[in-house]
């Protein structure tokens, strides 16, 4: 119960889906959590559901993808809770399934912005606290960063970013006594993998989980247990890793989840008082946009 006893955590997109389930975790495990997402997702909710079950946490909203907005996050976690541990890079969107040929610029930009400009500004801004405590970054890649994403290039390929961008820091930080880690999901049971709360056809959802050995998605707490272990002391000696949570997706050659038996597919229940997993991000919010990188 006290893996985090004492530590300061950020959690961007913390207000839904996987970044819900890291949120309630951490706290659980004594964390004290800035929960950080657009003011127009469940963050606040979050938050008091957090201190309801005994957390600390306190929520911030706002556009992470621009310099003044993340480093007003971070001086949110100072001056709330004195200092700042941990910075869970997990803000990131997915706004369309389309074929390249076809794929819409405006969704292309809105998940740079959003994927990519977050994990940026944030870990510019966190550094310097982070150097202070020793503390360590863990940052959401995925196996599609490492496979590519049929129907959703640029979304593969900012996940791609991701894995590489946390190696560098990796390298770069060892010297200042900060970690660095991915964390790399196959599908997960948030809105994103459903056709009915996101862009996926019927087809591609299909594929997307018997492409999975296992032959389901993961559940937002199998995640967060990862990014827990990534982010405590007992990962002191883990730096540069891209952790593959992916029910074996990564080392699959075939649809091989459409054979595993129906009983061995049901997700496992969880502990968590978890309430907003599919309230994710899945369409080009206009009110989100502005912020946009081509202006
Ligand atoms: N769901 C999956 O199958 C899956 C698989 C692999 C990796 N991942 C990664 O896990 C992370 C979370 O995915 P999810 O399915 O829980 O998504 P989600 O949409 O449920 O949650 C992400 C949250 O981040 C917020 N966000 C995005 N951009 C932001 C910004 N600029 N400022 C503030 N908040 C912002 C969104 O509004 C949303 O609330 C993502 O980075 C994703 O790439 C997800």
């Amino acid at each position: 119960m006290n893996r985090l006893q004492g530590k300061v955590a950020i959690v961007t997109g913390g207000g839904a889906g996987v970044g819900e389930a890291i949120s309630k975790l951490f706290a659980q495990e004594g964390a004290a959590v800035v929960v950080a997402g657009f003011p127009e997702d469940p963050v606040q909710a979050v938050v008091d559901e957090i201190k309801a079950s005994g957390g600390r946490a306190t929520a911030f909203e706002g556009d992470l993808s621009s310099q003044a907005v993340a480093e007003a996050c971070v001086q949110t976690a100072v001056g709330e809770f004195g200092q700042l541990d941990i910075l869970v890079n997990n803000a990131g969107t997915f706004p369309a399934a389309k074929e390249l040929d076809e794929y819409p610029v405006e969704a292309f930009e809105y998940m740079v912005k959003n994927n990519i400009y977050t994990a940026f500004h944030m870990s510019r801004a966190a550094l310097p606290e982070l150097k202070k405590t020793r503390g360590n970054i863990v940052s959401a890649g995925s196996e599609a960063g490492h496979m590519g994403e049929p129907n959703n290039t640029p979304y593969g390929g900012t996940k791609g970013f991701m894995h590489a961008f946390t190696r560098g820091i990796a390298g770069e930080q060892a010297k200042h006594g900060v970690r660095a880690n991915c964390v790399g999901p196959g599908p997960i049971d948030t809105a994103w993998t459903h056709k009915e709360t996101g862009p996926m056809s019927a087809e591609m959802e299909k594929q997307t989980t018997e492409g999975v050995p296992m032959g389901r998605r993961g559940t937002p707490e199998e995640i967060a247990n990862v990014y827990l272990f990534l982010a405590s002391d007992e990962a002191s000696y883990v730096t540069g890793a891209i952790f593959f949570a992916d029910g074996g997706t990564t080392i699959s050659k075939s649809a091989s989840g459409a054979q595993v038996p129906t009983d061995l597919k049901q997700e496992p229940k969880g502990k968590l008082d978890l309430r907003h997993s599919k309230d994710g991000n899945t369409e080009v919010r206009p009110e989100d946009a502005g912020h946009m990188v081509r202006k």
